[in-house]
Formats: C-alpha cells, structure tokens, sequence
C-alpha cells in the first residue's frame, strides 16, 4: 500500500463528522491515510455556483459511496477530483497536489468510469478495454504482454470477456456497461472513481460489481463511488452525502447518525432497515 502511506493526513473513522470541519475528518484521532482530499472546492457552471465549498478527506484503502438527490453535485464533485474540470479549491490525490501530477501519472493512478459515459462505437469490445492500458503504454508502442493479461483479467472479472470481438455498439446496455466497468479495471489503479456504475447492470452482475470493489480496496485501493442504488451504497465503509452543492454528512455506513442523515437527504421518502444482517433502503410508506 505504497500509495497509501505517502499521505501524512487522517481520516475520520470515530464518530460522524461535523459538516464544515476543514478539511472533514482531518483532527478525528485513528489515523488512516488520505487518499483524496478536498479542501474548499468550488464549481461554477453555466454561471451556477454547483459546488459550493466542498471540504473532503477520504480514507485510503477503503470504499466511500457518494449519494444524493439527482443535480446535488455528485458528478460534478466526482470530476473536479479527477482534475477533468477546473475549480477553485484544492486536491490532493494520494498526498500530493493533483495539479503537479502529469497526466499520464494521474491516468495510472487513477481510473475513471464516467456517467453514460460515451465510447467509439466501431471499437470492438477488446480495443475499448485496451484503452485503459494507454496510459501504462509507450508512445506509438504496441500493447505488451502485460498489457493483454490485464485485458483479459478484467475482462473475465467482469464477464464480458466472450464478446470481445464484438463493436461496442452492438452491445445491450448492461453489456457496454461490463465493457466500461472493464477498461476502468484494466488500469490497475490504486484509485477507482465510478459514477453510477450500476446503471444497467442486472442483479448478479451487481453483486458481481461488490466482489470486485470489495477486493479492490482488500488490495490496499480506494474506491470512490456515485450511487443511486441506497442499498448498494450502503454496502460501502463510508458514505458522503450531499445536497445542493454542499457535503451535509460524512460517516460510517454502519453508523445511525448516518441512516438518520441519508433518509433527510431524501426528504424520508426511504427508510433504511436492517435485514439478513444487510442495511437496506426501501421507500417509506408514511411520506411525512
Ligand atoms: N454546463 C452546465 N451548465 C449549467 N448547469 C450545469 C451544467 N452542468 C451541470 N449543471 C448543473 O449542476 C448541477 C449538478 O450537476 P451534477 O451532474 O453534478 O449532479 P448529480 O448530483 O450528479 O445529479 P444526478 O444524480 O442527476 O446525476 C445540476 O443542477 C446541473 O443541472
Ligand atoms: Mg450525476
């Protein structure tokens, strides 16, 4: 866990964190590295401020899941940390300023699968994944060995290796996704950013999705993940909630204070319970 240790920062893993602590969890006393960090970023769109001052640090070696209510900001925080939208603020990735990183060692250190995110539709299925592999690639130079081997594991990690040899265009839905969720896999990277990566997948294929982020972050990584699906997201270490433009809550996902805070987040149209040794979210009858 190299990267891991490279940060001299802490993460919360006490009690909840206060909203607005600068940066979030940075004095809480168990110290765990700091894999990202935000400290005062803020996104403005269109001439909409869409994230208004968003202060975060994010455990290395562990799963957070990003939830809110559609147009929060989640994507567009999820992007500012990857450094493909300019903000005002500061990241840090691993440690270190995200902008001193070149953009070949960002595109191997972290990997990103996008919201509907687009592909060259003519591309066999194989070339998508090797597009993951660029950035570990020589200039001009031919895939390697190495490069096949993490293609195929990939590949058959997330069961799509049989149509390799098919355009992605000609793919269903959940199958482009496998395909997507493939190419971000490839790159081996310690960080793994993923909007909605369940969209379209059907329910084995995302249980098949926990197996792999569960031993993405086993393997010393850190997974950073926007999702819709509460019960999902639930599954996660740690959960970050937001609302307009703001984080409201940070903590456990095992923790009440943060049940408590994601059903206020949805205006307790869910209710989170506990079944089969699982938190689930389903809808709340008794709409307030
Ligand atoms: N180019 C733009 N110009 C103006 N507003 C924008 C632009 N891009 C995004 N927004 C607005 O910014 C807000 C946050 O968008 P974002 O995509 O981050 O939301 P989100 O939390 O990911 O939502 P969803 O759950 O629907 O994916 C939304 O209100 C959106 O309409
Ligand atoms: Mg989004």
């Amino acid at each position: 866990m190299a990267h891991a240790s490279a940060a001299g920062l802490t993460a919360a893993r006490g009690d909840d964190v206060t909203p607005g602590a600068m940066p979030a969890g940075v004095q809480e006393h168990r110290r765990t590295p700091i894999a990202l960090l935000a400290d005062g970023v803020r996104v403005t769109l269109g001439g909409v401020e869409v994230l208004r001052g968003i202060d975060l640090a994010l455990p290395a070696g562990r799963w957070t899941a990003i939830v809110g209510p559609n147009g929060a900001g989640k994507t567009t925080l999820l992007k500012a940390l990857a450094e493909l939208l300019p903000h005002e603020g500061r990241v840090q990735l691993l440690g270190r300023e995200a902008s001193a990183w070149t953009h070949r060692e960002r595109a191997r250190t972290l990997a990103w699968l996008g919201q509907n995110q687009g592909g060259a539709e003519d591309l066999l299925a194989q070339d998508v994944v090797m597009l993951g592999r660029l950035p570990h690639q020589p200039w001009l130079g031919a895939p390697s060995a190495n490069d096949r081997a993490a293609v195929e594991a990939a590949m058959r990690e997330t069961q799509c290796w049989d149509w390799r040899d098919r355009p992605l265009g000609s793919l269903s839905g959940g199958e482009r996704q496998r395909v997507l969720l493939a190419r971000a896999l490839a790159v081996q990277a310690p960080l793994l950013l993923m909007d909605e990566p369940l969209a379209n997948l059907d329910p084995p294929h995302q249980a098949d999705w926990l197996r792999i982020v569960r031993r993405h972050v086993e393997r010393g990584g850190t997974a950073l993940t926007v999702l819709h699906e509460i019960t999902m997201a639930l599954h996660a270490d740690e959960m970050v909630l937001m609302e307009a433009g703001r984080v409201v809550h940070q903590g456990r996902c095992a923790q009440g204070a943060t049940h408590r805070a994601l059903e206020a987040v949805f205006q307790r149209r869910i209710r989170v319970h506990s079944l089969a040794g699982q938190w689930v979210s389903l809808p709340n009858e008794e709409v307030p």
